[in-house]
């Protein structure tokens, strides 16, 4: 875990701190520091390191394996001296700003003195999360404390990785899905479907149509209702429609299964069984009425029974805007 001196350099020159005094520079190793002051009391539980970062960095250089990264830190926005906000910003705590006070732990080394952000950490979980919602609380975290995740227990820490070297995974499109995967396990098989959201491809991801911080709608979904949440990508299915469908206009999920199916197109069954579920199969005006028009009659009825059914002639299951669109036929 020790330091060596030019890679500690590199690293500060990375973060910017190379401006800093360097007297630091010497990796401090706790038999130095009770060397140097043989006489001095433990510093107390809320004490905080005197040379911020690099106190840290004295111990914690970048050799921890894949789980931690000084460099991938500063690489990040929490390594930003520019931004006054960021733990590195002037004034700022740094390490310390997350970690929480550290003199104590600087001087005996032990896990249990300082905020790990793990389960057995010696700081509660929820003065983990208000760690992060003290300088995150706005925005899209506003429906944190209403959200499932919150409800049971979840840590920012949970899906945010703060030191990896490949970046946070949850914030890339293409990986997020497998950090939610890894806990809803249920919904993984949906994606493998023959018909599915293509979240798996990378192409798009669950945060597109949940709030995974939380929100008051129904499952966390990002939008106030599913509708909206679809016409957010959907757009076309919102219509203004001259005829609309109405179904459509009330819950896509009457229709579709929003993570994956078996079926073509999301489709919860296949027409004609689809729209029988609403409308009667007997007394199908025009058409099924004569006998002709019957599965196998020589009017070719069987447009009821093969490739879209119902969907060959109401081709426009989603509306209409055609003038004499008001069977949903063009
Ligand atoms: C004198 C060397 C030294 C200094 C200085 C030091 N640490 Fe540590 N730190 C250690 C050692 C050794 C461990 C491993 C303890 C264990 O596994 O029980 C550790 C563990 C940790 C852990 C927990 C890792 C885990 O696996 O749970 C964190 C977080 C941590 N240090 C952060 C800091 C921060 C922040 C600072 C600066 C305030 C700091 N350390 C300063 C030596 C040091
Ligand atoms: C923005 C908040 C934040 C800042 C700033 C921060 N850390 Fe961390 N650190 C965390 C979190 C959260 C974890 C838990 C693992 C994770 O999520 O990556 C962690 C984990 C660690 C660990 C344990 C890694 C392991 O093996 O599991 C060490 C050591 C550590 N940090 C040291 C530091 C040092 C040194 C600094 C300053 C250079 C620092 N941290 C700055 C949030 C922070
Ligand atoms: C001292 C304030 C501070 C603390 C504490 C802090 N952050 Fe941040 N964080 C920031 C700032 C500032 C940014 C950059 C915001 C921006 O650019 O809009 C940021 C950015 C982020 C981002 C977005 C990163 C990106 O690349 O877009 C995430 C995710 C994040 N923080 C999570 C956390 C988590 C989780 C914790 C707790 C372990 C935490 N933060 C603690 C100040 C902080
Ligand atoms: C269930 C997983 C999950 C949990 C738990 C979680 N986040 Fe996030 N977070 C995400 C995802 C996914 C994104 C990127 C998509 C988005 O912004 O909605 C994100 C983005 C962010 C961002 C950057 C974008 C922005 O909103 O500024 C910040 C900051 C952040 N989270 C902070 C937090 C804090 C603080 C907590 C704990 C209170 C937390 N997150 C808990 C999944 C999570
Ligand atoms: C650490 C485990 C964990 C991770 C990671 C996680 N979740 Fe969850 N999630 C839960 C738990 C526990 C619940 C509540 C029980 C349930 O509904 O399964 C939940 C509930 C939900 C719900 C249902 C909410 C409701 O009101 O019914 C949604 C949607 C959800 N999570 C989406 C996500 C998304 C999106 C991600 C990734 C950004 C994610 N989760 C990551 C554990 C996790
Ligand atoms: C196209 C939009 C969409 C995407 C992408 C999506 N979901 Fe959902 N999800 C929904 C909708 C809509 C519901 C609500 C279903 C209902 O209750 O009618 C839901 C429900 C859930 C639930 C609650 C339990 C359930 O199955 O009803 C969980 C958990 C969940 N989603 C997790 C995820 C995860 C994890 C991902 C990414 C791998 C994801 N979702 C991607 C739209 C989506
Ligand atoms: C974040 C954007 C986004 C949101 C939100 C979204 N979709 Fe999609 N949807 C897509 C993408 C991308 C495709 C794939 C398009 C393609 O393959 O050409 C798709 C495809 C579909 C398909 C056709 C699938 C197939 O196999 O032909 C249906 C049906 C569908 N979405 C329904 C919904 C419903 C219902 C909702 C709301 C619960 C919804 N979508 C929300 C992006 C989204
Ligand atoms: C009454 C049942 C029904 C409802 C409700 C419904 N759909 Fe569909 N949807 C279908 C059928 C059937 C198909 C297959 C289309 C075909 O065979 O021509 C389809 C196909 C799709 C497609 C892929 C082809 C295309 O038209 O782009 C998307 C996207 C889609 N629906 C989105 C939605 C959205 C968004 C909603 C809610 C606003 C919704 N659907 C409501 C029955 C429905
Ligand atoms: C969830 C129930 C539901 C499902 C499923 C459904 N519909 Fe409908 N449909 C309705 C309702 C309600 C109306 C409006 C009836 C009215 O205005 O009298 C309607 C109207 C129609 C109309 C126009 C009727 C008229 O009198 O103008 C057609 C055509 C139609 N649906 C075809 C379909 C087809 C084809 C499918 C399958 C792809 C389908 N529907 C699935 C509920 C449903
Ligand atoms: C061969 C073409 C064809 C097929 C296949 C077909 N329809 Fe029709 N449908 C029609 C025609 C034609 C009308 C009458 C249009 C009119 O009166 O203007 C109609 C009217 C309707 C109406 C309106 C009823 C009313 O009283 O006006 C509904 C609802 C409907 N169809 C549902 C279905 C369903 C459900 C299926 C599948 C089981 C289906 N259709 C399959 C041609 C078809």
């Amino acid at each position: 875990m020790k330091i060596a001196k030019p890679l500690l350099c590199a690293l500060l020159m990375l973060s910017g701190l190379a401006g800093w005094p360097l007297a630091s520079a010497q990796p401090v190793s706790a038999s130095a520091q009770a060397a140097s002051a043989p006489a001095r009391a433990q510093p107390s539980a809320d004490q905080y390191s005197n040379k911020g970062a690099d106190t840290c960095l004295g111990c914690h250089g970048d050799d921890d394996g894949a789980k931690y990264s000084a460099a991938a830190l500063f690489a990040s926005k929490h390594g930003h001296q520019g931004d006054k906000r960021s733990p590195f910003g002037a004034g700022g705590l740094q390490c310390e700003s997350c970690h929480g006070p550290g003199a104590l732990h600087a001087s005996n080394k032990r896990a249990s003195a300082i905020n790990t952000f793990k389960p057995d950490s010696k700081v509660s979980l929820e003065a983990r999360n208000q760690v992060c919602l003290g300088c995150h609380q706005g925005d899209k975290r506003i429906g944190w404390h209403a959200g499932a995740h919150e409800r049971n227990q979840l840590a920012c820490t949970d899906c945010h990785k703060i030191h990896q070297a490949q970046g946070d995974p949850v914030l890339a499109k293409a990986k997020e899905a497998q950090v939610c995967l890894s806990c809803h396990t249920d919904q993984r098989a949906d994606f493998h479907k023959a018909s599915s959201h293509p979240v798996r491809q990378g192409l798009m991801s669950c945060s597109g149509c949940h709030a995974p911080h939380g929100s008051t709608a129904k499952a966390m979904l990002a939008k106030p209702t599913l509708n909206q949440t679809c016409y957010s990508c959907h757009a076309d299915k919102r219509g203004p429609l001259l005829w609309e469908h109405a179904p459509v206009a009330e819950d896509c999920s009457s229709c579709h299964a929003p993570h994956g199916s078996v079926r073509a197109a999301l489709l919860t069954s296949t027409p004609p069984l689809l729209c029988q579920q609403c409308h009667s199969s007997a007394g199908h005006p025009s058409v099924a009425r004569t006998s002709n028009g019957l599965p196998g009659g020589s009017a070719g009825g069987t447009a009821f029974v093969v490739l879209g059914s119902c969907t060959n002639c109401h081709s426009q299951v989603h509306g209409s805007n055609h003038p004499s669109g008001a069977k949903l036929m063009r």
